[in-house]
């Protein structure tokens, strides 16, 4: 059993990575959720990651809100790809569990100073900034964790935010390059990986067909999810991203990829943001992160459809 905090934006993909999560607990123990500024500003992000434990039957599960802006740069959302709210074509009510008082970088900091040396690992899916400024507020955090899965980043794929870049590295590229030069171990999910699990409508159709509120509600986000980005990928579906980091952690094999050194580009201009993979180990780096490039589509996505099924039975 894992012990893991989600660190997340919602977000459709978000959404559903949550709902993997919480539905598995044989194998993660879910400790908390953070919220951070990401697809939609904070006020929605942390409404949305309670409206989703809800849905999940958690209203047990604490819910923190962290930082509202990057660490340096101005705050850029997305609401051109998730809707003004970050969860269309969910049609969640309003949460009634309550938010948190506690910021959630120090929830981070007290719960990993807390907690025995690789006890917990965190699971970001949005910018970095929580973790981050984590990090900065108390260095020793870092001998606590025992790993960081996180969905960002893109080397051979190339960037979703402008040619070189990633949406949740590009929104806080220097929390991330704290994060990369941190020393925790840590595994990346690219563009590389979330480009290879598409949501096909045939794939969509299975969640539907599960015939609960859950299904439904993945159904419709991720129907949402696909309007934008087939128009934008000429794909028969939307990448699923988040979701990558939690199946990872399920069922590891389902992915492939090699430990790189990985820098961030921090420099204003047309690359920040960009993470500059050392795929073929041509830098004196060390590697500093397990880079995964591969997924099987058809397990992830039949696991997914078997996890969300476990709700509302
Ligand atoms: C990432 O950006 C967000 O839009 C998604 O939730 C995902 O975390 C993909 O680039
Ligand atoms: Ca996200």
């Amino acid at each position: 059993m894992r012990k893991i905090i989600i660190d997340t934006d919602p977000g459709q993909d978000d959404a559903v990575a949550m709902l993997l999560a919480l539905a598995s607990p044989e194998e993660l123990d879910v400790v908390a959720v953070t919220a951070v500024a990401g697809n939609v500003p904070l006020p929605l992000t942390e409404k949305n990651a309670r409206k989703i434990c809800e849905l999940a039957q958690r209203t047990d599960m604490p819910v923190y809100a962290g930082c509202s802006r990057p660490m340096v740069r101005s705050l850029f959302t997305a609401e051109y790809v998730h809707g003004p709210t970050g969860l269309d074509g969910a049609d969640l009510p309003e949460p009634t569990m309550p938010l948190q008082s506690q910021h959630a970088v120090d929830f981070l900091v007290d719960t990993l100073m807390r907690s025995d040396d690789g006890e917990i690992t965190l699971c970001p899916l949005g910018p970095l900034t929580n973790v981050a400024m984590a990090m900065i507020k108390e260095p020793r955090i870092a001998g606590k964790i025992r790993e960081i899965v996180l969905m960002g980043g893109g080397f051979f794929e190339g960037g979703n935010v402008n040619p070189a870049a990633e949406f949740n590295i590009y929104v806080d590229p220097h929390a991330a390059h704290v994060v990369f030069a941190s020393g925790v171990p840590i595994t990346m999910m690219p563009l590389d990986v979330t480009h290879k699990a598409l949501a096909t409508p045939h794939r969509i159709a299975a969640f539907a067909s599960l015939g609960t509120a859950a299904g439904h509600a993945v159904a419709g986000m991720l129907d949402f999810f696909d309007r934008y980005d087939m128009d934008k990928y000429e794909t028969d579906g939307a990448p699923l991203h988040d979701p990558c980091v939690i199946a990872y952690l399920l069922e590891p094999d389902l992915f492939s990829g090699r430990e790189c050194h990985v820098a961030i580009a921090t420099d204003e201009g047309p690359t920040i943001g960009m993470t500059l993979v050392d795929w073929w180990d041509v830098t004196p780096g060390e590697p500093n992160a397990m880079v995964m490039r591969d997924v099987d589509a058809d397990r992830f996505f039949a696991l997914l459809v078997e996890r969300i099924g476990r709700f509302g039975r």
